[in-house]
């Protein structure tokens, strides 16, 4: 019998949801649209946790196996931060573009290059509460202005290390061969088909 390689994304950030529809290629990746909506636990600052009580809680509601991430930016001089934090900086009522602006006023009396890196633990997730995780970066530095149209959250202001480009000026399938979430993904993926797929 064909074995069901359905994936559920446990995220309600669309960016994410379609890298990861993309990454997972050979999978039939949906969103929880058409779901019962999932209770997901708060989040904290550990990014392996984080992401396998998503993808557990996700796939404990629906029955199927889930995947989540967790994911940030670091930004050397602040200390590595938002980091885990990087969807919630600068307070609520911020959108992606107030983030990004918020972020080059703290760093307008940094001198570049302004060294960064975007780091992702990617979880499955499974109904019996079990789940698997591994992990990605990626490095650069942080640009002066935004550029760019693509991708989401910071990539107008990320420059990947060996690139002339920010990230959101970069063509979205070399995003994901170069991005902390396709490394995550990547490195996911032989655990969840051992389990999806185990001949
Ligand atoms: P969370 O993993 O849902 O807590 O949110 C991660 C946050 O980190 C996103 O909302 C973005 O602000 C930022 N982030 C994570 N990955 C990326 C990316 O690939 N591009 C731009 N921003 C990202």
């Amino acid at each position: 019998m064909a074995p069901d390689l359905r994936i559920v994304v446990a995220s309600e950030n669309p960016g994410k949801c379609r890298e990861i529809g993309r990454i997972l290629v050979g999978y039939s990746v949906l969103s929880l649209d058409g779901f019962d909506p999932v209770a997901f636990p708060e989040e904290g600052g550990d990014y392996a946790l984080n992401a396998r009580e998503k993808a557990v809680a996700a796939a404990r509601s629906t029955g199927l196996p889930c995947v989540a991430d967790d994911s940030g930016l670091e930004v050397e001089s602040m200390g590595g931060a938002p980091g885990p934090y990087s969807a919630r900086y600068g307070g609520p009522g911020l959108d992606d573009p107030g983030r990004v602006e918020r972020m080059l006023e703290e760093l307008a009396g940094v001198a570049p290059p302004r060294f960064a890196r975007f780091y992702c633990v990617a979880a499955c997730g499974w109904p019996d509460g079990t789940s698997e995780t591994a992990e990605g970066a990626c490095e650069g530095v942080i640009l002066e202005a935004p550029r760019g149209e693509s991708g989401f959250g910071y990539d107008p202001i990320f420059q990947p290390q060996g690139f002339d480009l920010a990230m959101a000026e970069i063509d979205q399938e070399e995003k994901d061969r170069l991005s902390h979430r396709g490394r995550a993904f990547r490195a996911l993926e032989p655990a969840m088909a051992r389990r999806i797929r185990p001949d």
